[in-house]
């Protein structure tokens, strides 16, 4: 029988783009592609939506400081997002802007129904606006003479009096209320619905829903009205409707396969919009509500707020060059509690990657398979009876399963995690206790159950952990001779799993390096100072011969996940091999044949057993790729740089 397949749909905020993302916003995304993932790992169809948030006052201010038109400015920073998400394997299914045509025309015919229910007037706004929040500070403060701070991030607001568009939120409180009411686990955590609650309870005033075009001119022209823009939270909000084609011919079928959300994830600063005004406007346009908020709390650095001026701003790159992509995936939902604020420390990431991925996990599979393969032990099958300890093992597994499941499915993704490594420690201890090191010489067969059973433990850990650390857990199952199978609910199966399936090993690279305590902290002290003011002289430069040269080969070295050997020509110089690191930002197409400089009279030194004779110079760009030095025309290979 063809079961139709559930639908899923999660959503992030959408970013300001007056900032590269950060570690904010990436452990946003993070959560929702978590989220993605465990979905599709139940055998659901996923709709994952990402994006920016382009118009208004913040924006358009820093264009202005940028001295770019808006739009340039904005599509500066795509890239930056686009690529850190792929970086981190965050595997949107669409990246929404709200530049995008389709979106402002949605935002058009949203304003227009409203206007259409009378849920819309015109009249004066007299008040505060805060820029950095795009907030009207509407409260108690702004019946003060004197320029309230905001009270979302303590700035000062600026005074406004001008013409404005207003939606009746006032006539939504006691639906919201008695929505709330009926659905008290809408918000997760629960605890935030109380600040939800009595915010709506303390009376809702009617909305400021445009600015006038002659203050604010970078937004979506307000139907009919050509002085003034939409409010850009307006136009921002509706990105969750106008993603899946909410009001555009043709895409009805698609509008009504995805909406309402499954859930929408926010950083609890943005609860108010996503907590009362969103759901007002969807009412208003008798449309269902989200079925769930996920609201995450603040990334510290070291108990403290990141902040520029603190200078303890986190850069992803930066992060995954050192860890790697995984390990840092699987810290931050490892270790920063979805509902509460969370602290991030590099002492921490580093212990965490030595004992939970490099200790815990990698050393069991690795301590497995090396011994089952010294001992011609590569298929696996099942004994027809397992014994007590494997069986323990085994009821220990599917326990273990049912409250991950349980606890992934309940977006508390710390104590699965928790949960995961306790059964992981049991496997360790089943592993370093049934001895097989020694019951190999004695009885073969127990020995052969003692790896299937902990082979089968691994299995199992490898698909729970794969949301979290998708290419590390294929990694492992390949070890195993195991694969993924998309399409079909893969968890429900491993609770009752008898371990039958048949199994191949083999060995694989270490799965998890142990990263050097204090390494990243002197790279940073390292970066921090790029500029030398100390003079040389040019005795001194003209001791460095700096030489064009071609790469005419290019070969990756399987043990390293760095190195590549290249072979260089420097024309009457001859060809030289040259090992560079920097396998992760080029495929060997993209250097051979390719003219670039070298650092020619380096002393030539061993690198894994080769030696290299000579440096690649490469610089990095903005987004901490690096990149091919390179030169305006061809020039003979062997030409020295002066
Ligand atoms: N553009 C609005 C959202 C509109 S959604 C319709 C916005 N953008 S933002 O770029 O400022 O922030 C987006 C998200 O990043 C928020 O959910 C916020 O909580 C999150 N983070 C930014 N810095 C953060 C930390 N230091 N820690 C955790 N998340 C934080 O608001």
């Amino acid at each position: 029988m063809n079961k139709l397949k559930k639908t899923f749909y999660v959503t992030t905020p959408i970013y300001y783009v007056t900032a590269k993302p950060h570690l904010g916003t990436l452990y946003s995304t993070l959560i929702a592609d978590v989220v993605a993932r465990w979905q599709r790992m139940l055998g659901n169809d996923v709709f994952f939506l990402t994006g920016t948030d382009e118009h208004g006052q913040k924006v358009a201010q820093a264009a202005a400081q940028a001295a770019k038109p808006p739009k340039e400015f904005v599509d500066s920073f795509i890239p930056a997002y686009k690529d850190l998400w792929k970086e981190y394997e965050l595997g949107y299914s669409h990246f929404i802007r709200t530049t995008d045509k389709a979106h402002e025309q949605t935002v058009e015919k949203i304003i227009k129904k409203l206007i259409a229910r009378s849920d819309i007037y015109k009249s004066t706004y007299h008040g505060w606006y805060c820029t950095p929040c795009e907030t009207f500070v509407t409260e108690a403060q702004a019946q003060v003479a004197q320029a309230p701070l905001c009270p979302q991030c303590q700035r000062q607001t600026t005074a406004v009096s001008e013409e404005s568009y207003f939606f009746k939120l006032s006539a939504y409180q006691d639906k919201l209320l008695a929505f709330y009411e009926q659905h008290k686990d809408w918000i997760v955590p629960q605890e935030r619905s109380h600040e939800v609650m009595s915010f709506v309870k303390s009376g809702l005033k009617d909305l400021s829903i445009s600015r006038m075009r002659s203050k604010v001119s970078w937004g979506i022209p307000f139907p009919g009205d050509d002085e003034q823009v939409v409010y850009v939270w307006i136009d921002a909000l509706a990105n969750y409707i106008s993603a899946v084609g909410y009001m555009q011919p043709g895409h009805e079928q698609e509008f009504a396969r995805w909406w309402p959300a499954n859930v929408q994830i926010l950083g609890k600063d943005i609860i108010r919009f996503h907590a009362v005004y969103w759901p007002a406007f969807l009412m208003a346009l008798e449309l269902e509500l989200p079925r769930k908020l996920l609201v995450h709390g603040w990334i510290k650095v070291d108990e403290k707020k990141m902040s520029k001026s603190l200078g303890n701003v986190i850069d992803p790159h930066e992060l995954s060059r050192h860890f790697g992509v995984e390990p840092i995936r699987y810290y931050l939902m490892r270790q920063i509690p979805v509902n509460q604020d969370g602290n991030f420390s590099i002492i921490d990431v580093e212990q965490h990657i030595a004992a939970d991925l490099a200790d815990s996990l990698g050393n069991l599979l690795n301590r497995m398979t090396m011994l089952a393969l010294q001992h011609q032990t590569a298929h696996i099958t099942a004994p027809r009876v397992w014994t007590s300890a494997a069986q323990q093992l085994q009821s220990s597994c599917h326990a273990t399963v049912q409250e991950y499941q349980h606890l992934m499915s309940n977006y508390s993704f710390h104590h699965a995690l928790a949960r995961l490594w306790e059964f992981i420690d049991e496997v360790n201890k089943f592993f370093h206790e049934q001895e097989p090191w020694k019951v190999v010489k004695e009885d073969r067969e127990k020995f052969l159950e003692i790896i299937a059973a902990t082979a089968h433990s691994l299995r199992t850990i490898a698909y729970l952990l794969w949301p979290i650390m998708p290419s590390k857990t294929e990694q492992l199952l390949g070890a195993l001779g195991c694969t993924m199978r998309f399409g079909e609910d893969m968890i429900t199966p491993l609770c009752t799993d008898e371990w039958r399936v048949g199994m191949t090993l083999r060995q694989i690279e270490v799965l998890f390096e142990k990263p050097e305590v204090g390494v990243y902290e002197k790279s940073l002290e390292n970066k921090e100072k790029p500029i030398m003011h100390e003079y040389i002289s040019i005795e001194d430069v003209m001791k460095i011969q700096l030489m064009v040269g071609t790469i005419r080969s290019c070969e990756s070295l399987e043990k390293s996940d760095k190195l590549y050997k290249l072979e260089v020509d420097f024309g009457d110089f001859g060809k030289r091999q040259i090992l560079a690191g920097v396998k992760k930002f080029f495929t060997p197409e993209q250097l051979v044949e390719k003219q670039t400089i070298f650092i020619f009279n380096l002393a030539p030194r061993k690198m894994m057993g080769l030696e290299s004779q000579g440096m690649m110079l490469v610089v990095e760009d903005a987004h901490g790729k690096l990149q091919m030095t390179t030169i305006g025309v061809p020039v003979p290979n062997g030409t020295r740089l002066r």
